[in-house]
């Protein structure tokens, strides 16, 4: 069932199971991620999409099972090395953007290179590219409130972009926009991500979202319950389900 990748792993899970008390979220998943993939991860709510996410971010550790980033196991990492290697190789983009309000746009997308120790009038010459390229420009000294939620959405996947990760992380990052902006947000994100190289494992609960990504990997009750590989050209152009079982 597993779908195995040709390009080297970026992303490996070895059986990890998750449970939040008596809650099992993951009950033993072993997926593998290529450089330059991009992997929606659909499945009913409380399947445990989000925690299968935080655990290849390294925001959450298994109790069971290995977490390995470009080859480096995370799950047994301190926290402090574990956060630096997020900040340093994975860019994140949430439901409803996360901008902190009291920045610009420009300061909001700088900030991950900041952090990281890049001064600031070359963070902000970065962030500028980006902003420019994916032709928000005009909203740069903007802040979060004076946008609408697919603008901020952008801003969010530019920041996600700044520092070249090698891994975007989405969750549900169209679930709070109507069809047609969310429809564009993820064009925008896909594109990006596939014009840098940049793998990209995005949660989502809408098909054709999933659509736009190269393979589906669908969960189930904590488990893998199938993972395909999708074509994305085909599949753009068609709006038939391309497998029934996943429209949820
Ligand atoms: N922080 C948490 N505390 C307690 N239970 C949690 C927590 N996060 C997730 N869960 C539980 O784990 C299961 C999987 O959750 P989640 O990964 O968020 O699912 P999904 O993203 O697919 O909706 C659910 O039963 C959920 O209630
Ligand atoms: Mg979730």
């Amino acid at each position: 069932m597993n779908t195995t990748t040709a390009t080297q792993p970026v992303l490996q899970t070895h059986d990890i199971t998750k449970s939040f008390g008596q809650v099992p979220a993951l009950r033993g998943v072993s997926l593998t991620v290529g450089a330059g993939e991009s992997v929606a991860i659909m499945g009913p709510s409380g399947s445990g999409k989000s925690t299968l996410l935080h655990c290849l971010s390294g925001v959450l550790t298994p109790e069971i099972g290995q977490v390995s980033f470009c080859g480096e196991e995370i799950s047994s990492m301190s926290d402090r090395r574990r956060s630096h290697l997020r900040l340093a190789n994975a860019g994140f983009v949430f439901q409803d953007g996360q901008l902190i309000p009291e920045l610009s746009a420009r300061e909001n997308i700088a900030l991950p290179l900041m952090l990281t120790g890049t001064k600031k009038s070359k963070a902000f010459a970065a962030a500028d590219e980006v902003i420019g390229r994916i032709g928000l420009i005009d909203l740069r000294n903007r802040r979060p409130g004076d946008m609408s939620g697919g603008q901020a959405q952008r801003i969010a996947i530019a920041r996600a972009m700044v520092a070249r990760p090698k891994v975007i992380f989405a969750d549900e990052p169209s679930g709070a926009l109507d069809q047609a902006t969310g429809h564009e947000v993820i064009q925008l994100l896909t594109t990006t991500a596939r014009m840098a190289g940049t793998t990209l494992v995005m949660v989502t609960h809408d098909i054709n979202v999933a659509r736009w990504c190269a393979r589906l990997v669908e969960i189930r009750d904590g488990l893998v319950h199938s993972d395909r590989r999708l074509d994305i050209e085909s599949s753009k152009n068609n709006n038939t389900p391309i497998h029934e079982e996943v429209m949820l």
